[in-house]
C-alpha cells in the first residue's frame, strides 16, 4: 500500500490535518478518514455512501466506468462461458478455483445439505396462500437460525465454513417451497444425484404424479443466470448483511437482513418490475416514446426500470451477457415471450440514443433482461427476486465470512448530523 496522503485544512481554526490515501490492487486511491474525527472533531457524510468505502474486500472487483467485472480477479465473461454455478460458488467463498478434488467434495457436501427440517416445512402453513415468496423467504431464512445451535458460533472457523454449506444448499429448497405454496402444490423433497440446478428446477416443476425433466437449455440458462447473480461487492443486500453481522448477530439472520434489502424494486426488486412495465407496454398499445417521456418527467415518479446503476457508467457487463442469452434461448424455443423480447430491445435502443439517458450514462443494468429469461423457463414474475436470492447468496456469506476474519472489522456504527430540536427541558405543566 502507498504512503500518498491528502491535507484537509480546517479554515476556521487554519489547522491542517493529513490523512493517507490507501490503494488496492485496482481502482481509484481512498482517503483513509478514520483520523478525522479525533484529529479534528469533525466527521464525514456521504448519504447512500457514493463515495465511501466501508470495508476492504478481496472477492469482487468492479469498474464502473469500464464496465468491468472480476470475481476473484476472473473476468464474469469467462465464468459465464466456462464455469458453473457451484465452481463460482467455491471461488467466491474461498478465493481461488477448486482442483478437480476439491470440487468434488465440495459438490458432495452441498448435496448432503440441501433437506431442510420438516419444522421448516410446517412453516410455511402460515402463510397466507397470496403472500410474496420474498415474505416467505425473509421468514424462513431467519427461522433457520433456530435449527443449528450446535454448529453457530461465529467465531469458530469451522462452524463458518458449514453454516455457507448450509445455506448454499437449502436456498433451492426454501425458494421452490415459496413458490409451491404460493400455487398450492405438494413440496418436493431434493434429489441429490440431480446438479444443483437440475435440483432445483425439479422442485420447482416436478409433482408427485409426474416427474419434470428438465432441458438441457434450462439447466444452462439457470446456471448462467446464478452466476451473473452471484456476488456485486457492497450494494445494499451485501451492506446489509456485513452491517447485521458485525454486531456478532449468527449468518442466517445476517443474510434474512440481506434479503428483506434486496426485496426493494430500486435493488434485486426490479427484475419484477421490469417485466411488469414491459407488459404493460405490450399490453396496453403504449409506444416507446411515451413511455421514455414519463420516465424523463420530473413531476412523474416513474423511473425506467432495469435501466441506471449506482456504479456502473456503462453498459453493465452482466447485462450483455444475459441479452445475448435471452437472444439464443427464446429463438431455440420459439418462445411466445418473442414480443416482449423485441420492446425492451426497442427500449434500449432508443434510451441509448436518447441526451436525457446518454448525459446521466443511464445504461441496462442486470435486471432488464434478466425476467424475459425467467419467465420463458416458466419461473413466475413473483418469484424472480427470489431466483437474485438465491444466486446472491454465496456472495453475501462469502462477505460475512471475509468480513467475520478480518482484524479491522468493528461493528457498523454510522455517525449522524442531527437537524432535530436543540436541549430543552420538559415543560413543568401540561
Ligand atoms: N429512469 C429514469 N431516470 C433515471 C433512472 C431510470 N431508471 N435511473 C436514474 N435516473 C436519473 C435520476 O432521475 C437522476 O436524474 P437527475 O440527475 O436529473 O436528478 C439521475 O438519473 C441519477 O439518478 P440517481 O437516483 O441519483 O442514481 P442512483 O445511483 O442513486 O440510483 C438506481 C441508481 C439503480 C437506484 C437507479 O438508476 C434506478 O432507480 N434504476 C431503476 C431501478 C433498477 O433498475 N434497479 C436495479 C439496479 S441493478 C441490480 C441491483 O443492484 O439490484
Amino acid at each position: 500500500m502507498s504512503k500518498d496522503t491528502v491535507t484537509l485544512t480546517d479554515s476556521a481554526s487554519g489547522k491542517n490535518v493529513e490523512l493517507p490515501i490507501v490503494r488496492g490492487t485496482m481502482g481509484p486511491g481512498v482517503v483513509d478518514v478514520r483520523p478525522l474525527y479525533a484529529s479534528t472533531s469533525y466527521f464525514t457524510y456521504d448519504p447512500g455512501y457514493a463515495s465511501t468505502g466501508s470495508c476492504k474486500s478481496a472477492i469482487t472487483y468492479i469498474d464502473g466506468d469500464a464496465g468491468i467485472l472480476l470475481y476473484r480477479g476472473y473476468p464474469i465473461e469467462q465464468l459465464a462461458e466456462k464455469s458453473t454455478y457451484l465452481e463460482v460458488c467455491y471461488l467466491l467463498l474461498h478465493g481461488e478455483l477448486p482442483t478437480p478434488q476439491q470440487m468434488t467434495d465440495f459438490e458432495t457436501t452441498i448435496r448432503r445439505h440441501t433437506m431442510v427440517s420438516e419444522s421448516i416445512r410446517r412453516f410455511y402453513d402460515g402463510f397466507h396462500y397470496d403472500a410474496h415468496p420474498m415474505a416467505m423467504m425473509v421468514a424462513t431464512m431467519g427461522a433457520l437460525s433456530s435449527f443449528y445451535h450446535d454448529s453457530i458460533d461465529i467465531n469458530d472457523p469451522q462452524h463458518r465454513i458449514i453454516s455457507a454449506h448450509r445455506l448454499i444448499a437449502k436456498m433451492p429448497t426454501m425458494a421452490s417451497y415459496a413458490f409451491k405454496h404460493s400455487i398450492g402444490q405438494p413440496f418436493l423433497y431434493p434429489k441429490n444425484e440431480l446438479s444443483y440446478c437440475e435440483n432445483f428446477l425439479h422442485m420447482m416443476f416436478s409433482v408427485p404424479a409426474e416427474e419434470y425433466v428438465p432441458s438441457p437449455t434450462f439447466v444452462r440458462a439457470l446456471e448462467l443466470l446464478l452466476i451473473l447473480h452471484a456476488d456485486h461487492e457492497q450494494n445494499a443486500s451485501t451492506s446489509t448483511v456485513r452491517l447485521t453481522g458485525s454486531s456478532g448477530a449468527n449468518p442466517f439472520a445476517s443474510i434474512a437482513a440481506g434479503i428483506a434489502s434486496l426485496w426493494g424494486p430500486s435493488h434485486g426488486g426490479a427484475n419484477e418490475a421490469v417485466i411488469e412495465m414491459l407488459e404493460g407496454i405490450v399490453e396496453s398499445g403504449q409506444t416507446i416514446k411515451e413511455v421514455i417521456a414519463r420516465a424523463k418527467d420530473k413531476d412523474d415518479s416513474f423511473r425506467l426500470m432495469g435501466f441506471g446503476h449506482r456504479v456502473y457508467k456503462n453498459y453493465d457487463p452482466r447485462a450483455k451477457i444475459i441479452r445475448q442469452m435471452c437472444h439464443d434461448l427464446l429463438k431455440e424455443l420459439n418462445s411466445e415471450n418473442q414480443p416482449l423480447f423485441e420492446t425492451a430491445m426497442e427500449l434500449e435502443r432508443v434510451v441509448l440514443e436518447d441526451d436525457f439517458f446518454i448525459e446521466r450514462k443511464l445504461y441496462p443494468n442486470v435486471d432488464f433482461y434478466s425476467g424475459i429469461i425467467m419467465k420463458a423457463m416458466g419461473i413466475p414474475t413473483s418469484m424472480f427476486t427470489v431466483m437474485f436470492a438465491l444466486g446472491r447468496t454465496v456472495g453475501w456469506i462469502s462477505h460475512w465470512k471475509e468480513m467475520m476474519e478480518d482484524p479491522e472489522m468493528r461493528i457498523g456504527r454510522p455517525r449522524q448530523i442531527y437537524t432535530g430540536h436543540p436541549r430543552r427541558d420538559y415543560p413543568k405543566t401540561r
